[in-house]
């Protein structure tokens, strides 16, 4: 299904930050008409005012005119502020799909009506570059249909995948998520290493960098699994098989730092969802 299809009975942007511009940016690229968006954000970016949407004008009508889509990407906390304005859409054919962290579909089924066609999705912020991968869930009111179209607008921003159950939603939260960040953080202590190597700061930095992004996209690429890649660069006895010793030592390495780190942002995520 071809995004402006999607578009054509309107889309209603709700937050146009970091999330919501990365979402409109790829619509915009793939044939969406501008005069099919409406944005509501306070503070309209200069890059938002310039692509030609309505910005923060009365949207059409309830009823027919009502638009297809409310996208929310606002901050969880925001919610309790931004929502209403939108209450008249709910229980209504208005498929909403929310990419907001930690808030659950009761919630929204609490404030817009539990007939309201909802998914729920989580991106990473690699979708800034076109390049994230966001899980989505539907509603029991959420049809195959609405499912679909929510897939094919998120695509916008990179991959999807399908959950079978809003409770996958802390996990997915734990491992790709938040995922970006520990990436980051490896990258930064990767380059610290090579300083405390020797190497000069911004060389380092560029090697760390070169390395984690050529790796992930060599793992995405290729037909082997990651642990078929690193095998077939590890030569016994050699520098790799010597800094594997120290990762992947079961007791103080990557295996048990991840298991926490992941475990707590998935037990944080299901804190959020308790409010
Ligand atoms: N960034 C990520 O990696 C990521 C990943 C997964 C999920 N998410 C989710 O995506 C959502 C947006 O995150 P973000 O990083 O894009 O945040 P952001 O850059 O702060 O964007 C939120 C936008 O909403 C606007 N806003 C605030 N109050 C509003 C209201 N009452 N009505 C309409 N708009 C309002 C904000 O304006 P002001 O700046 O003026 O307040 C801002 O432009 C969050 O719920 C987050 O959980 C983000």
């Amino acid at each position: 299904m071809q995004v402006s299809e999607i578009a054509a009975r309107g889309i209603a942007l709700l937050g146009c930050g970091k999330m919501g511009s990365a979402m409109l940016a790829g619509w915009l690229d793939r044939g969406v008409s501008p005069q099919a968006v409406w944005v509501i954000d306070p503070n309209p970016s200069e890059w938002l005012r310039q692509t030609g949407v309505h910005i923060n004008a009365p949207l059409p009508e309830a009823g027919e005119q009502a638009p297809g889509i409310v996208l929310i990407a606002v901050k969880p906390q925001m919610m309790g502020e931004a929502l209403p304005q939108l209450q008249q859409l709910g229980n209504g054919k208005t498929l909403f799909i929310s990419v907001a962290a930690g808030t659950s579909i009761a919630t929204y089924e609490s404030l817009l009506g539990a007939e309201t066609p909802i998914v729920r999705a989580m991106p990473n912020t690699p979708a800034a570059v076109g390049r994230g991968i966001t899980a989505i869930i539907g509603n029991a009111s959420a049809s195959a249909d609405d499912v679909i179209r929510a897939d094919a607008l998120l695509q916008a921003i990179g991959q999807t995948v399908r959950l079978q159950s809003e409770a996958q939603m802390d996990a997915v939260t734990g491992v790709s998520g938040s995922g970006p960040a520990y990436v980051f953080h490896l990258i930064e202590t990767l380059a610290a290493a090579g300083e405390a190597e020797g190497l000069p700061a911004e060389l380092a930095m560029q090697l760390a960098k070169a390395t984690v992004a050529g790796a992930g996209a060599l793992a995405e690429a290729a037909e082997e699994t990651p642990a078929e890649l690193r095998i077939n660069v590890t030569s016994p006895n050699g520098t790799t098989q010597a800094a594997l010793e120290v990762l992947m030592d079961e007791d103080n390495g990557f295996p048990p730092l991840l298991r926490r780190a992941v475990a707590a942002a998935s037990n944080r995520s299901k804190e959020l969802s308790r409010g």
